[in-house]
């Protein structure tokens, strides 16, 4: 469904994306996950046509130039930048990019109340945009990018910025579409996100992708071992015979056998409060991958 090999684009002397290649079938969630300026957005404006390669193959259903209108049908874009007008109300919005993607008549009628209610801006559908939140904006940011029923479906860090409440339901959505069949791209820089949507991960790092497998599978390769966070009563006189690293009265340390560990610390004679196993997770294997936090 979608295919891309050596993707790359530059800004002036900047290397925004510096060689991508990858390959998404048909119904497939898939996510690029890096920091801010790892190229995400870059590529996914050249995937939709917006913006031109430097060079690069692009496929999307066996079409090779998203900027053509029969092409661009079967896209649908949530842009990471909102774009909404917002002296026009969700409906009127809806009706404008459903036009832009062909539709007409009692079919655009009917996709723009589809889209209403999937957004859940059915009640509000005529009040201005510029009259919303930013969870509301941005729910009808991704009905827009749905509204001519899509086949492929980019979707650009779609949760910034909104509250919990809407992220939720914007991952409920995301997933019936995934249920659907549609072809999902997924940009984030939260691994949660990653965790939880996605089959397959590519991490990326400076334009290029570092590691691109499921996530239990990178997890596996990339993670590293387990590691135990423990809360002590009160500490020994003695704490350089612990593990790890102290925190106050907090204890951190790999193992590769957590679940023996209270029992160990206990033989030590030590008292604790709380015990946490912190299990390999993206977030590490980031790190371990880039030398810095997906955070920083
Ligand atoms: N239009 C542009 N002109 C110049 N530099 C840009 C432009 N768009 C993006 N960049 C730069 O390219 C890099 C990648 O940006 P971007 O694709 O937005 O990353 P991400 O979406 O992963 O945060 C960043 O260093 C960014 O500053
Ligand atoms: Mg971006």
């Amino acid at each position: 469904m979608i295919h891309v090999h050596d993707l790359r684009k530059a800004f002036d002397s900047l290397q925004a994306v510096a060689g991508v290649s990858f390959d998404v079938p048909q119904g497939e969630t898939f996510g690029l996950l890096g920091p801010n300026g790892a190229g995400k957005t870059t590529a996914i404006l050249m995937l939709t046509g917006v913006l031109q390669p430097d060079a690069g193959v692009i496929h999307i259903n066996g079409e090779t130039d998203p900027t053509q209108p029969q092409v661009r049908r079967h896209i649908g874009l949530a842009p990471q930048a909102l774009s909404l007008y917002e002296m026009l109300s969700a409906e009127e919005n809806l009706s404008f990019f459903g036009k832009l993607y062909g539709l007409l008549g009692p079919r655009l009628r009917q996709r723009v109340d589809v889209a209403l209610n999937l957004a859940r801006l059915t009640e509000r559908k005529h009040d201005r945009v510029g009259t919303y939140s930013s969870g509301m904006k941005r729910r009808l940011n991704l009905a827009c990018a749905l509204v001519h029923d899509p086949a492929v479906v980019f979707l650009d860090e779609p949760t910034v910025g909104v509250d919990p409440q809407s992220r939720n339901f914007l991952f409920e959505t995301i997933e019936d579409l995934a249920r659907q069949g549609r072809t999902i791209l997924y940009t984030t820089h939260y691994m949660e996100e990653a965790e939880r949507l996605c089959k397959r991960v590519a991490i990326v790092d400076n334009g290029k992708i570092l590691a691109l497998d499921t996530v239990p599978n990178l997890v596996a390769q990339h993670g590293g071992v387990p590691a135990v966070e423990i809360e002590l009563d009160e500490l020994p006189g003695d704490t350089t015979t612990l593990p790890g690293q102290l925190e106050g009265k907090v204890l951190r340390f790999d193992s590769e056998a957590p679940q023996e560990e209270p029992a160990r610390l206990a033989q030590m004679g030590l008292k604790f409060s709380s015990f946490r196993l912190l299990k390999p997770n993206l977030e590490r294997v980031f790190l371990n991958l880039t030398g810095k936090s997906l955070r920083d």
